[in-house]
């Protein structure tokens, strides 16, 4: 037995060493869990699986540096350093940097924060002459946010129209002109927002086989830790890329 496996208790040793195929663990807070996945990966590494072929997405990136922190303490610094590690966000980031043209953007397009986004949708209620203080900016940021979470474009929002008439009853029936604007501008300004790093991570790997293909098959093993707090779009890149190998691990409480 690896010498670091000692400083596991045995249901966290059994989660680590069941490295083929799925592996879900739901238990409590502060129980151990992202030890868990911190050993885990420290074991494939040391079972000699190339760092190259893990990916872990975690819930911050100081997580993440943490965790890269510990591994490498465990099995060397040299392996640990070419670990995928990150956030949803930033990891989809880095993709999306390589293969962004196939999806119409620039390589080096631009990440709007909570700030642009909201600036922008400003601007455009403004331009449209809406009662801002019926269209605020807060309220049609979050139901963009959470259309995209769920991987609903305005093409998608003009063919629903329960969609629709939940905003008409919340008074905002231009709502989906805002939203269509505000994807137009972005998309012009070669600009993605939070959200977009989500959908458009989805957009390529369903829509793209290939690029499909060279993911999953880099990423043989993949982990994800606070599982309960992955969102739709999350949850269907992570099914997206587990698909081939199935070798995935979740942890959440
Ligand atoms: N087997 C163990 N032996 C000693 N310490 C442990 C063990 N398992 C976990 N710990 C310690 O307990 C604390 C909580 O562990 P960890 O962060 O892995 O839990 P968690 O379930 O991920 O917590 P959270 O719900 O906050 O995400 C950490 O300080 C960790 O080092
Ligand atoms: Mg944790």
């Amino acid at each position: 037995m690896a010498h670091f496996l000692k400083e596991l208790n045995d249901a966290q040793r059994v989660a680590v060493e069941k490295i083929d195929g799925p592996v879900m663990v739901i238990a409590g807070a502060g129980s151990g869990k992202t030890r868990v996945l911190t050993y885990r990966i420290a074991y494939l590494l040391d079972k000699g699986v190339d760092a190259f072929n893990i990916l872990s997405l975690t819930f911050t990136n100081k997580a993440a540096r943490e965790m890269k922190d510990r591994i490498g303490k465990i099995v060397g610094d040299g392996e640990a350093k070419n670990l995928w590690m990150g956030t949803f966000h930033s990891v989809f980031a880095k993709i999306l940097r390589i293969e962004a043209e196939r999806l119409g953007y620039p390589i080096n397009f631009t990440i709007y924060d909570a700030d642009d986004s909201k600036k922008l949708i400003s601007t455009i209620i403004k331009e449209k002459q809406l009662d801002k203080d019926i269209y605020k900016a807060k309220s049609v940021s979050s139901r963009i946010s959470s259309l995209k979470n769920n991987l609903l474009t305005p093409k998608a929002y003009f063919q629903n129209g329960e969609l629709q008439a939940q905003d008409s009853a919340a008074k905002m029936p231009m709502f989906g002109e805002i939203y269509q604007a505000y994807t137009e501008r972005c998309f012009r300004a070669g600009a993605m927002d939070f959200d977009d790093l989500l959908l458009k991570t989805n957009e390529l790997l369903y829509k793209f086989p290939e690029v499909l293909a060279k993911y999953q098959n880099r990423f043989k093993y993949i982990l994800v830790d606070e599982y309960q707090d992955t969102n739709h779009s999350q949850y269907l890149i992570v099914k997206a890329l587990a698909a081939k190998y199935e070798n995935i691990c979740i942890v959440g409480d």
